[in-house]
């Protein structure tokens, strides 16, 4: 029987591909972010803006290494090297998504590795970066203690662990059609936000920010579901009818979800306790 981690791989191994190789699936994230600072490359519910914002909470700069854990194709450690010149690692355990990645970082300096992985056990030595960044995954990787755990011991004393994450902001869905909708793109782990602020504490953050933006959620899972429907027929070719009905209702059940005030988003800084 197939583990809730391979099941999620596989269908993440197909989205990145569907949307990195497809002009379907590009032009529907162009449609998407087209009012919020632009396609970045992300899949997900962060905006160009928002990871600007991001980018200034890392402290990222030349001479500094950062880590996007859960990196998917790769287009937020790219922008990261990009804006503050720091060298980047990305890691995601979809062998596609880190494939597409590396298209094009050969050469690039400061340099910009992607490799293949598992959040929860992390292939770096302790005290490696100087900030750790994750992008609207950590919600489908069980296991929470242990991932937080990792990122402190591969981050620098004083360095910044800074997500973004889909967390519980109400009582857990219970009936099956929004569990069924929830769990296209993987189960969902969800934290609430006082339970990452004592995950954190206890794994030796100090300095913990937790910044909500369901509005903002709520708003993309919309612009997500209307760029289903404006793209529908290249949609379905590409997705096939499946994913595209099962898509739809992931992103409609989300913003209905966020709007009723079950499940939302963050933004997370935090410290790495210095010395
Ligand atoms: C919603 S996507 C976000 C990707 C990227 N952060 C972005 O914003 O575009 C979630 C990513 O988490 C990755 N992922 C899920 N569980 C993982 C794990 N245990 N270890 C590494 N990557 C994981 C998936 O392969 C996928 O690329």
């Amino acid at each position: 029987m197939r583990t809730v981690i391979e099941e999620t791989r596989e269908i993440y191994d197909l989205t990145h591909r569907q949307i990195t190789l497809t002009p379907a699936g590009q032009a529907m994230m162009a449609y998407l972010w087209r009012d919020w600072g632009g396609y970045l490359g992300q899949l997900s519910w962060t905006t160009g803006t928002q990871l600007r914002e991001l980018a200034r909470a890392t402290a990222l700069a030349p001479g500094k290494v950062g880590l996007d854990l859960c990196c998917g194709t790769g287009g937020i450690a790219r922008y990261l090297a990009a804006t503050t010149g720091c060298a980047m690692t990305g890691l995601d355990y979809s062998a596609p998504a880190i494939d597409i990645a590396r298209r094009g970082v050969a050469d690039l300096v400061p340099p910009i590795r992607f490799e293949h992985g598992d959040a929860r056990d992390l292939p770096y030595p302790a005290a490696t970066f100087d900030a750790v960044v994750s992008v609207d995954s950590l919600v489908i990787v069980p296991d929470r203690h242990r991932v937080v755990a990792e990122c402190a011991r591969v981050l620098k004393p004083g360095g910044r662990l800074v997500f973004t994450d889909e967390v519980l902001t109400g009582p857990f869905p219970r009936d099956a059609d929004t569990l069924r909708a929830l769990s296209v793109y993987g189960r969902l782990f969800p934290q609430t936000p006082s339970g990452y602020r004592r995950l954190l504490a206890h794994a030796g953050f100090i300095d913990i920010d937790i910044h909500d933006s369901t509005a903002m959620f709520v708003a993309i899972n919309r612009r997500w579901a209307e760029s289903y429907r404006l793209f529908e027929p290249q949609g379905r070719e590409v997705l096939g009818d499946k994913l595209f009905d099962d898509g739809l209702a992931f992103f409609e059940t989300l913003a209905d979800q966020g709007a009723a005030g079950r499940l939302g988003q963050v933004r997370v800084y935090a410290t790495k306790r210095p010395g």
